[in-house]
C-alpha cells in the first residue's frame, strides 16, 4: 500500500481526485486498523497513521458531500481495543419486558388499558377486540440500519441501546439486506431495525468446519450470529450464513404507516424479509392462541426463537404509550417455558461479591440444555440449598430460560448417592477467612473483611472496568487480581496512574501489550454520567437506576450536591430522590448512604482528579418547552390517565414529581384538586389547567 510521495494540497484537489483519494484512504486506514487492532502488528508509526487520518478529515471538510459510509471519520471515538466505531442511535434501541405465562400477558393488556381514559380510546384497547401484531421472537442480535435516500449508509449493533458498534461493511454482505430500498414510498431518512440471525443448518455446518480446523465452536446460533457479524474483516462475515428479519424502526424523517402491520408490509415492499409467521391478531384470546400455535411449531422452524412478541398495532396508541425506563409500554415478549435437563452436581463453590455477599454456585457435569452447554448454575443462597436439600454428588435438574443464568430446580432424590451429607454453608469468607455473618431478616451471608478482603476489592474493581461501566478492555480478572496483590491498583483512581514501563517488564507482558492497555485506559478518561454512577457499584444501583439518576440530575456536580443534601431525610433533596420514578426508599437510602461514607468521598475526589464525567444528554428533546422543567400533576385529569400524562411530560424532557416545592416549575391542576394547588399558589409556582397543559404538551 504505497502512495505518491508528495500529496497534492487539499485546497488544490478537484472533486474527482478528492473522491478517489477518500476511497483510497478509507481502504488504507482500514488496512492499518486491522494490522494494529486485530493482528497486533502495525506497519507504520502512530504519527504516519495520524497523518492519514488528518488528511482524510481535511478532504472531508472541504467536500462534505463526499463523506463515505465507511469513512474512517465515522469511526472517531472507536473503542481502540475492539476496533469498532461507536454509533449513537438516533433513537435508543430498547429491550422488551417479558411475560412468562398467560397471566403476565393479561396483566400487560390490562396495563395498556389502564393507560387510557377517554371512552373512545378505551374502545380501541378492549380485551376482546384490541389489534395486536404478533411475531416470533428471533434469537439473534438486533441491528439498526440507517437508510438515506433509499441507500444503506450505516449499520449498527444494539450495544447498550444508546450506542452500538458500527458494522456497515459487514451488514452489506447479508443477502437479505437491500443496499438500496426498492419502490419509492420510503422516507428520506429511516432506521430500519430487525434481527440478524443464523439458521440451524448453517450453524451446524459452520461449527463442523471450525471443529475440523481446530477452532473453538459456537455455543448456539445466536452466538454464532453475533460472532460472525462482529468481525473486523467483512470477508469473514460474508462467508457466514447470516440472515435478517425486519420488525421495527427507529428515527424516520416521515411517518411510515398508521399501524405496525402496515409498516411490516412496507418493509416487504422495500425489499426486506419480514417473518412470514407474523400475524395480526384481534383480542387477547387470539394472541394467546397464536403463542400456542407457534410453540407447537417451534421445533420445525429452521431458526431458534425464544418466544413471541406482541405489539399494539395502532401506531397512534403506540406513540402515546411510549417507553418506560428500559422497554416500550406498547409491546411485550411472551417467552416460551424454560428448558430443563438432568446432570450431576460435582461441587458447590462459594463466590464473594463486591459487597461481600457469599453466593453459592453449583459446578456441574457439563450438559447441553436447549442447545447450550451448561457447566455452572446459581444456587441463590444458603436457605435455598437447605430448602431443596441440595448436596454435592446429587443428580439435579437444571433449567435455562433465555439469557437467564441457569438454575438448579431441584434434586432427583431417587438417584442420590449413598452416604451423602447435607451441605454445610461456610461461616467464613473463602478468600480472606474473615467471619461471614447473616444479619437478621437477610437472605445473604456477608464477609466482614471489608476493605481487607481481596475478593471484594477485586470484584469492585472488576465491576468498575466492566463493559457497562468504564469498559476497559484488556484488564480482566486475572490482571486485576495480580495488580491488586502487587499493590499496583488499590483504588479505581490507581487504574489511571499505572506505570506502563513497569508493566511492560512484568512476566507475560511486554511493550506492545502495555501500550495497548494504556490506550484502552486513556480512551476512558472521559465517561458519561450514567456509566460513571453505575461504575461506583453502589448497592442496588444497576444500569437502569444509574440511568434514572443521570437523567434526573444531568451533571455529576448537581447529583453530588443533591446527595450531600439528601443526608437530611427531612429535607427537599431527600424527597426529590425518592420521587424519582423507579427509585424506592430502600434504594434511596443506599444511594444517599454512599455519600455518608468518608472513604467514598475520598475515592470520588481522587477519581475526579483523573477523569472527567460528561453531562447526561441522551434522549433529551432539544426544543421542548418542557425540557428540564419539573412538573407536578394534581386532581383528576379527563383526557388522559395520570400515567399517560406523566409519560408525555417525561418524553418531552420534564421531570415529574409527586409533591410541590420551590423547585416545581408547573403544577397541572385537574378536577377536585386539593392542597397542592394551595401550596403552589403560596409558593408562586405557575399553575395551569388540563387544557393549558394539553396545549403545551402537544407543542401548541
Ligand atoms: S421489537 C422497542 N420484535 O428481542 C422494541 N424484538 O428482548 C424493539 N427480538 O432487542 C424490539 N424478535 O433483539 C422485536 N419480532 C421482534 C423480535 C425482537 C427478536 C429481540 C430484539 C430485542 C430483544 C428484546
Amino acid at each position: 500500500m504505497k502512495r505518491a510521495a508528495k500529496p497534492v494540497p487539499v485546497d488544490e484537489l478537484d472533486e474527482k481526485a478528492a473522491k478517489a483519494e477518500l476511497k483510497h484512504l478509507a481502504e488504507v486506514i482500514a488496512y492499518h486498523d486491522r494490522l494494529y487492532y486485530e493482528k497486533n502488528a502495525p506497519e507504520i508509526s502512530d504519527a504516519a497513521y495520524d497523518a492519514l487520518r488528518r488528511r482524510n478529515t481535511a478532504i472531508e471538510q472541504r467536500f462534505p458531500a463526499l463523506v463515505r459510509p465507511d469513512s474512517p471519520s465515522r469511526r472517531i471515538g472507536a473503542a481502540p481495543a475492539t476496533g469498532f466505531a461507536k454509533v449513537t442511535h438516533a433513537k435508543p434501541m430498547l429491550s422488551l419486558d417479558n411475560a412468562f405465562d398467560e397471566e403476565d400477558v393479561r396483566a400487560f393488556f390490562q396495563s395498556v388499558r389502564n393507560f387510557f381514559r377517554r371512552p373512545e380510546d378505551l374502545a380501541r384497547v378492549d380485551f376482546a377486540t384490541i389489534e395486536v401484531a404478533a411475531e416470533p421472537k428471533i434469537d439473534g442480535l438486533s441491528c439498526s440500519l440507517r437508510y438515506e435516500h433509499g441507500r444503506l449508509v450505516l449499520a449498527a449493533t444494539r450495544g447498550d441501546g444508546i450506542t452500538g458498534e458500527e458494522v456497515t461493511a459487514n451488514v452489506m454482505t447479508l443477502k437479505d439486506v437491500p443496499h438500496r430500498m426498492e419502490g419509492r414510498s420510503w422516507p428520506e431518512r429511516i432506521e430500519v431495525r430487525g434481527e440478524v440471525y443464523m439458521e440451524r443448518p448453517g450453524f451446524f455446518a459452520l461449527n463442523a468446519e471450525r471443529e475440523k480446523a481446530g477452532e473453538p465452536v459456537f455455543a448456539n446460533p445466536r452466538n454464532a450470529a453475533a460472532g460472525s457479524l462482529r468481525q473486523l474483516d467483512p470477508a469473514i462475515t460474508a462467508s457466514r450464513p447470516l440472515k435478517f428479519f425486519a420488525y421495527a424502526w427507529g428515527a424516520a424523517s416521515a411517518p411510515i404507516a398508521e399501524t405496525h402491520w402496515q409498516a411490516l408490509k412496507q418493509f416487504r415492499a422495500w425489499g426486506f424479509s419480514v417473518n412470514p409467521l407474523s400475524k395480526l391478531c384481534r383480542g387477547v384470546e387470539a394472541v394467546l392462541a397464536f403463542h400456542r400455535d407457534i410453540a407447537a411449531r417451534r421445533a420445525e422452524l429452521p431458526y431458534d426463537i425464544d418466544g413471541v412478541v406482541y405489539k399494539v398495532n395502532d401506531l397512534e396508541l403506540e406513540e402515546r404509550l411510549g417507553f418506560a425506563a428500559r422497554a416500550p409500554r406498547w409491546a411485550i415478549a411472551h417467552k416460551f417455558p424454560a428448558q430443563q435437563a438432568e446432570t450431576v452436581l460435582k461441587e458447590i463453590i462459594v463466590q464473594v461479591g463486591r459487597q461481600g455477599s457469599l453466593t453459592p454456585v453449583a459446578v456441574l457435569e457439563p450438559i447441553t440444555v436447549g442447545g447450550v452447554v451448561v457447566q455452572r448454575a446459581t444456587l441463590h443462597n444458603e436457605d435455598e440449598i437447605a430448602r431443596k436439600d441440595i448436596r454435592e454428588g446429587d443428580m439435579v435438574v437444571i433449567q435455562r430460560a433465555g439469557d437467564v443464568i441457569p438454575q438448579v430446580v431441584g434434586v432427583v432424590k431417587e438417584r442420590r448417592p449413598k452416604g451423602s451429607e447435607p451441605y454445610v454453608f461456610p461461616h467464613k469468607c473463602p478468600i480472606c477467612h474473615s467471619l461471614a455473618v447473616r444479619e437478621p431478616g437477610e437472605a445473604v451471608r456477608r464477609c466482614t473483611g471489608g476493605l481487607i478482603c481481596a475478593a471484594q476489592a477485586v470484584e469492585r474493581l472488576r465491576h468498575f472496568v466492566s463493559r457497562d461501566a468504564f469498559d476497559i478492555e484488556g484488564l480482566g480478572h486475572k490482571h486485576i487480581t495480580e495488580f491488586w496483590e502487587d499493590k499496583l491498583i488499590k483504588t479505581p483512581a490507581d487504574i489511571f496512574r499505572l506505570d506502563y514501563a513497569a508493566i511492560a517488564e512484568r512476566e507475560g507482558w511486554g511493550e506492545q501489550s502495555a501500550v495497548k492497555l494504556k490506550e484502552a485506559i486513556e480512551a476512558r478518561r472521559a465517561i458519561t454520567l450514567d456509566r460513571f454512577i453505575y461504575a461506583l457499584g453502589i448497592p442496588q444501583v444497576g444500569q437502569q437506576t444509574a440511568k434514572l439518576l443521570a437523567r434526573h440530575y444531568r451533571s455529576f456536580k448537581r447529583w453530588r450536591a443533591a446527595m450531600e443534601q439528601a443526608q437530611d431525610h427531612e429535607g427537599e433533596a431527600w424527597r426529590e430522590l425518592n420521587d424519582i420514578h423507579g427509585i424506592g426508599e430502600d434504594m434511596a437510602a443506599d444511594i444517599a448512604g454512599f455519600f455518608a461514607e468518608k472513604h467514598n468521598l475520598k475515592l470520588l475526589d481522587d477519581l475526579l482528579g483523573e477523569i472527567t464525567v460528561t453531562d447526561y444528554e441522551a434522549g433529551r428533546p432539544p426544543h421542548s418547552p418542557l425540557a428540564g422543567k419539573t412538573v407536578v400533576f394534581t386532581g383528576t385529569l379527563t383526557a388522559m390517565s395520570r400515567s399517560e400524562a406523566k409519560a408525555r411530560a417525561e418524553a418531552l424532557g420534564a421531570t415529574v414529581s409527586g409533591s410541590v416545592s420551590g423547585k416545581t416549575d408547573y403544577l397541572v391542576v385537574g378536577a377536585d384538586a386539593g392542597s397542592k394547588a394551595e401550596k403552589a399558589r403560596a409558593l408562586g409556582v405557575k399553575t395551569m389547567s388540563e387544557e393549558e397543559w394539553l396545549a403545551l404538551a402537544s407543542g401548541g
